[in-house]
């Protein structure tokens, strides 16, 4: 049985893939759910605190390179493009790309419509004259974009490495979803954060004020809240830990005691020590990031970073059907 939420005063059905992700996720071995769950009206409130954490360096460092990249962007890119965000483009980064580069349309893609309307209110104040298309869709299929933008070249742009969040197998399926949905003649202008050392990329996941760790935890209070789940949140705690093997952050949900819990009424045991696993964040070198590129379909044409290197922002060009080798 779906269960009716009370949020924001209104009654809504928990989603169920939401409900199918965490009863599978917890019944696994590693159990590990997916960190699409953590953003929740709180987990995306959370979420913007962490982006201006002094720890949390990849915000602060892309918004500062995006501002300084301007010039020669709008060299490499011309003017008139239909700018196509993947994301709700709720940030601060998507004015300073609408306004360096004078667009011929700008649609954000994002499977949350309210998140959507939400974002581009304020940009459409802003941009009175520019054509806004919002498009409710799930941007890792290939998209038929809406038809007034058809003829006009199209720049997609996916920020704040969020790329990072998936497993380099569905990094590629998700960059060639945006190859097939843009077409020949784009460009993507993407954000990838670097691989460094530990001391700077777990204190970034977990911050001295403890914002992250709200932030992770939080995935429980949502289980309990929209699943009817019996966690003893309190018997958990934030890990981050740097898998170098793999090349990114993970974060996880520690037990701190044997612990025994419901969730929409099956029953889940966890020993002291054991994780739920509930996020990647893979950082990419520079090679990594081209050759992670190339093969979703996109030949990297410029580079900018930072002058410590942490992050790179990579205009590509999409290749044609059959790149030469
Ligand atoms: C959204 N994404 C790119 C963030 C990251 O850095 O991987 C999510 C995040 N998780 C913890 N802190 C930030």
């Amino acid at each position: 049985m779906l269960k009716p939420e009370i949020e924001d005063g209104q009654t809504r059905l928990a989603d169920p893939q939401f409900r199918a992700d965490v009863l599978s996720g917890l019944a696994r071995r590693p159990r590990a759910i997916p960190a699409r769950w953590f953003y929740d009206h709180r987990g995306s409130q959370l979420f913007e605190q962490i982006t201006e954490l002094p720890e949390y360096y990849p915000t602060r460092t892309e918004t500062a390179l995006l501002q300084s990249l301007c010039g020669d962007l709008r060299e490499a890119v011309g003017e008139g493009r239909a700018v196509v965000e993947f994301g709700s483009g709720s940030s601060t980064k998507t004015p300073i790309l609408l306004e360096c580069l004078n667009p011929g349309a700008y649609v954000p893609i994002d499977i949350s419509g309210d998140f959507l309307r939400e974002s581009v209110r304020p940009l459409a104040q802003r941009f009175p004259e520019l054509l806004i298309l919002p498009f409710e869709a799930d941007f890792t299929r290939p998209l038929t974009l809406p038809r007034t933008i058809e003829d006009m070249p199209k720049l997609g742009f996916f920020p704040g490495s969020t790329i990072g969040n998936l497993i380099p197998l569905a990094a590629i399926d998700l960059l060639r979803a945006m190859r097939a949905s843009l077409k020949e003649g784009a460009m993507l202008l993407i954000g990838m954060d670097r691989i460094k050392g530990e001391e700077v990329l777990v204190p970034a996941y977990d911050d001295a004020q403890g914002v992250t760790a709200a932030f992770n935890l939080n995935l429980l209070e949502r289980i309990n809240r929209e699943l009817d789940g019996t966690i003893p949140v309190d018997a958990f705690r934030h890990k981050a830990v740097w898998n170098d093997d793999r090349a990114r952050i993970e974060m996880h949900l520690e037990a701190t005691a044997d612990a025994a819990f419901e969730v929409e009424g099956r029953t889940f045991d966890i020993a002291a020590g054991e994780t739920i696993h509930t996020e990647n964040s893979h950082k990419y070198g520079p090679r990594d990031a081209r050759i992670l590129l190339r093969a979703g379909g996109w030949t990297p044409v410029r580079e900018w970073t930072d002058a410590d290197g942490r992050f790179a922002v990579i205009l590509a060009e999409a290749q044609a059907e059959r790149p030469a080798p």
